[in-house]
């Protein structure tokens, strides 16, 4: 199987990042970043464009040295090791080189000959089977569609059978459809390899990633699984409350209620605000609004997506930004990076 490794050399797969900074001239990049990457699992690397993902990324993989810092990955350090990273590495970038006059499978011959890959003939039908591709195989790469192409980058990537793949923001530029089909193998190729993801969109990672590492201005500001990052937002978060009964005079009554900071009526019922993270307001919430002789027709946590566990993290560093650009509601196509 491409990719496969002994599950009991699993450390040695690790990404590990330490105080890694990057300076090109007088910016600083990256000021000091730290993480881990764990065999057998997707780690997003979820940032705004700008915030480092692929300065990290191309450290990683042995393009870029680091101005400061130390990665070590598959057990080589990046800087001193870079061929042996590279060796254990498979990088899919932002802006993927491929021929395009060349076949699909002559593109992947043509690297994998680059790359001294032994049984090479096999090794290129693994991997476009691998990435579905075994059909256009033989259809030159500037017919293809751009999930296609990303999936030829993605078998380029796999060829030399890395324990580490390096992807970055695979999914940029395609159709919703291939999107969903990219995220699916990105999960599959998870279960094998040490798998770091890059993107800007939020609810990729909810969708992708067993563990979330976000960046933003060259900082790592949260990290966690996205269960976890959910879970301590939602911890002392607000409430939303529905009674048969004016939202207006709902939210008069729950203003009073012990533990409640702020009630107010919203669209679908009233958003209740607890004091601190310490108190759950809901039993309370409930018997009131029962003794007011209200039916109780929902009370729940508001929901709380990345998006939002996002802005809370970057509010400060943020506060001179548009909602719409900490959000990254427009998904940028042009990337300024060059290879
Ligand atoms: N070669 C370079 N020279 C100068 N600045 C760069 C260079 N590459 C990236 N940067 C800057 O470093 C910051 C991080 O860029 P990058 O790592 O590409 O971010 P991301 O991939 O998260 O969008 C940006 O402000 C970018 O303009
Ligand atoms: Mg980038």
């Amino acid at each position: 199987m491409v990719g496969a490794f002994d599950w009991t050399e699993r450390e040695r797969f690790m990404i590990e990042v330490e105080h890694l900074t990057k300076r090109y001239g007088e910016f600083t990049a990256l000021k000091g970043i730290s993480f881990t990457a764990n065999p057998g699992q997707v780690t997003g690397f979820l940032g705004p464009n700008g915030a480092g993902k692929t300065t990290t990324m191309r450290i990683l993989t042995g393009f870029t040295p680091p101005s400061s810092g130390r990665a070590v990955v598959a057990g080589y350090d990046v800087f001193n090791q870079s061929m042996d990273v590279r060796k254990r590495v498979g990088y899919l970038p932002e802006n993927v080189p491929l021929y395009r006059d060349m076949t699909a499978r002559g593109f992947l011959h043509y690297m994998g000959e680059i790359r001294g890959v032994k049984n090479l003939r096999q090794k290129v039908d693994d991997v476009l089977a691998r990435v579905a591709l075994l059909d256009r195989a033989e259809s030159r790469i500037r017919t293809l569609s751009k999930g296609m192409r990303q999936r030829v980058g993605l078998a380029q990537a796999l060829l030399h059978d890395p324990e580490v793949l390096i992807l970055d923001e695979p999914t940029i530029g395609l159709d919703p459809l291939q999107v969903l089909e990219l995220r699916a193998l990105v999960r599959e190729l998870g279960r094998d390899h040490t798998l770091l993801f890059s993107t800007h969109i939020l609810s990729e990672v909810e969708q992708v990633c067993d563990r979330v590492i976000i960046i933003d201005q060259g900082r790592i500001v949260a990290s966690g699984s996205p269960f976890e990052l959910r879970a301590e937002l939602e911890r002392g978060g607000r409430v939303l409350v529905r009674a048969d009964a004016p939202a207006d005079a709902v939210a008069a009554l729950l203003g009073t209620v012990p533990g409640v900071a702020l009630a107010e009526a919203a669209n679908d019922g009233v958003v209740v605000t607890p004091v601190s993270a310490e108190v759950d307001p809901r039993p309370e919430l409930a018997r009131a609004v029962v003794q007011q002789g209200w039916r109780l027709i929902e009370l729940r946590p508001v929901a709380v997506n990345l998006e939002e566990i996002f802005l809370e993290l970057t509010r400060q560093e943020q506060a001179d930004m548009s909602i719409a650009d900490v959000a990254m509601v427009d998904v940028a196509e042009t990337e300024t990076t060059e290879l």
